[in-house]
């Protein structure tokens, strides 16, 4: 098997499941424009990230690395009447891309993009009491274990935590990689495994994107308390880019 049939098989099924779309396309198109990577999820895994949020009834979705907003459009369109999705963005550029593209998609109203590193921004969502059906952890690799506590504290029972980039092209079983993106994805993947608090797997996954993976828990428990010492009393002032109401 190789990269060609899996890409193959990817734009057979897109084409049934993922049709071109004219937002998405724009989005695509105005990230590459902006020099960003294009390390978006695929279309195929856009539309998984749809079906599991339309799927816990999402109304609040919270995600972890906004880049151009392609996968917060994916996201955002599942959200029930009325629902809001925060997005976590450290780079100020990319934020505004998502933005914009986020407003040609029609859904500013109901996203906010939130600029800062991840874990300055968490702990202000964690002091407003904020609660999530759904968390996407698609971020820095090297804190992954980090944002799954903080998931677990942010996502309410019966809720879904899906975290992307879990294989590392299969360099997630060297237990000796001096990759500090692979390492953070072990000790998330062992932070995972040992919670009682959820029901959780990895798979594997091929297709445009290569080999990678995704790990997808269920919250079966209450949710953690914040990491200790670790909330914030309001948002860092000029942190949001865009807000729901303002
Ligand atoms: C893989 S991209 C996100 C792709 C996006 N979820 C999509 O599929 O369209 C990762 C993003 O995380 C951002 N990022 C990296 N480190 C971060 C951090 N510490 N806090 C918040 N965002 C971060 C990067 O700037 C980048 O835009």
């Amino acid at each position: 098997m190789t990269e060609e049939v899996w890409t193959a098989v990817d734009r057979y099924f897109e084409g049934l499941f993922a049709p071109p779309d004219a937002a998405l396309e724009e989005a695509l198109a105005a990230t590459a424009a902006a020099g960003m990577p294009a390390i978006q999820v695929s279309p195929l895994l856009g539309k998984l990230l749809q079906l599991l949020a339309m799927t816990v009834q999402a109304r609040t979705i919270l995600e972890l690395g906004t880049l151009g907003g392609y996968s917060s459009i994916w996201l955002a369109r599942a959200l029930s009447p009325g629902g809001r999705l925060i997005t976590l963005e450290a780079d100020l550029r990319h934020a505004e891309v998502a933005q914009a593209n986020l407003a040609r998609a029609g859904l500013a109203d109901r996203v906010e993009v939130c600029v800062g590193p991840a874990l300055e921004t968490l702990p202000t969502l964690a002091a407003e009491e904020a609660r999530f059906d759904l968390v996407f952890i698609d971020a820095d690799k090297e804190q992954l274990a980090a944002y799954f506590r903080w998931a677990r504290s942010l996502t309410r029972r019966g809720g879904l935590i899906i975290v992307d980039n879990v294989v590392r092209r299969g360099e997630v079983t060297n237990a000796d990689s001096v990759d500090p993106r692979v390492q953070g994805v072990r000790a998330f993947h062992a932070a995972m495994a040992g919670d009682p608090g959820v029901t959780a797997t990895a798979l594997q996954t091929t297709g445009i994107k290569g080999y990678d993976g995704i790990a997808i828990a269920l919250v079966t428990g209450e949710p953690l308390p914040p990491p200790e010492g670790k909330t914030a009393a309001s948002r860092p002032g000029g942190n949001v880019v865009t807000g729901v109401g303002g």
